[in-house]
């Protein structure tokens, strides 16, 4: 049966920790791999700009001996009208999974209904499903964890607090936490925030799963992760004005995270608006571990390639 990655959701708890796994043994041992998948082929289409999602699969892949072609989605005939039923079927007879980053969530699902290979969901307008995991590995290298200790650990022990809005990556973290039951702090501005019933949703199935709009300094003080991403996400800039002086406020700049635990550690998906939701000092600061996450976006993806196509 062919398998698909369209959010986090579509995982179980043990196919996550095979997968971090994995992702530990691949970024250890590269070259154990570099030939795993010879003769492979990933096709990425991409409607919205890219440069770690790109490049990160591209590399990936190469490292594990196969390819990737790159479609930028203005040179393909669905900018004309073909419609994406027939790209899925067309695609499936010359390549061996599809990443595709888009605009709809829907255009993702039905790719995936009508594709015969496995299609990766590289970011949509509500999932952004391979950055939440890559960034679970990050907290798991910050933990100390390896190959094997991963499957015992306690992830109640994981407090991240994400200070900004309610989009694909705060949704896709809000998910995962959901599977792994790591306690996940939202603070977002009360307009802003996912609607009621995904809120409660995911309260029920992860009790460890807070949301508020205030800055709580208290809730702040044992958190080990703070996490921001920009305030306007790809096709929200036409808000970006109205979003910077409602969000002025969740800015995680020295004063915030001096509120945190010693050790905290500041993530950020990128890419970052500098000056926006993080500020140079912290954004450069030693606690930051914003290329980490970089960087580990191409090793767990390899793991993701490996386990679809091998
Ligand atoms: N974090 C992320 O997906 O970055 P890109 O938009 O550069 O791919
Ligand atoms: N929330 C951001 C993530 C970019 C990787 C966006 O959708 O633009």
């Amino acid at each position: 049966m062919k398998r698909d990655l369209i959010e986090v959701t579509d995982l179980s708890k043990r196919q996550i920790l095979d997968l971090l796994s994995l992702t530990f043994k691949i970024k250890k041992t590269p070259r154990r791999f570099s030939q795993s998948l010879k003769g492979k082929i990933l096709a990425l289409i991409f409607k919205k700009p890219s440069t770690r999602t790109r490049v990160s699969f591209e590399a990936g892949m190469i490292q594990l001996g196969g390819a990737a072609i790159n479609l930028s989605s203005s040179g393909m005939q669905t900018s004309r009208g073909e419609s994406v039923k027939d790209t899925a079927k067309t695609l499936s007879g010359y390549v061996d999974a599809i990443m595709i980053r888009t605009t709809s969530d829907e255009e993702v699902f039905e790719l995936a209904r009508e594709s015969s290979v496995p299609v990766i969901n590289g970011l949509s307008k509500s999932y952004h499903p391979c950055q939440a995991l890559s960034d679970i590995f990050t907290v798991c290298e910050k933990k100390g964890l390896d190959e094997k200790s991963v499957y015992d650990f306690d992830w109640s022990s994981v407090k991240i607090v994400f200070v900004g809005d309610s989009n694909n990556v705060s949704r896709s973290l809000v998910n995962l936490s959901t599977i792994l039951k790591f306690e996940f702090g939202l603070m977002c501005p009360e307009r802003f925030l996912f609607d009621r019933s995904f809120l409660a949703e995911a309260k029920k199935k992860n009790p460890n799963f807070h949301f508020t709009s205030r800055i709580d300094r208290k809730y702040f003080s044992d958190a080990e992760f703070i996490y921001t991403d920009v305030w306007a996400s790809m096709g929200d800039e036409k808000e970006s004005a109205a979003r910077r002086r409602i969000f002025s406020k969740y800015q995680v700049n020295s004063r915030l995270v001096n509120m945190a635990a010693k050790n905290v550690s500041v993530m950020h998906c990128l890419p970052a608006m500098r000056g926006q939701e993080i500020t140079d000092e912290v954004m450069d600061s030693a606690k930051s571990i914003v290329f980490q996450q970089a960087e580990n976006r191409m090793h767990f993806q390899k793991a993701l390639l490996y386990r679809l196509l091998k």
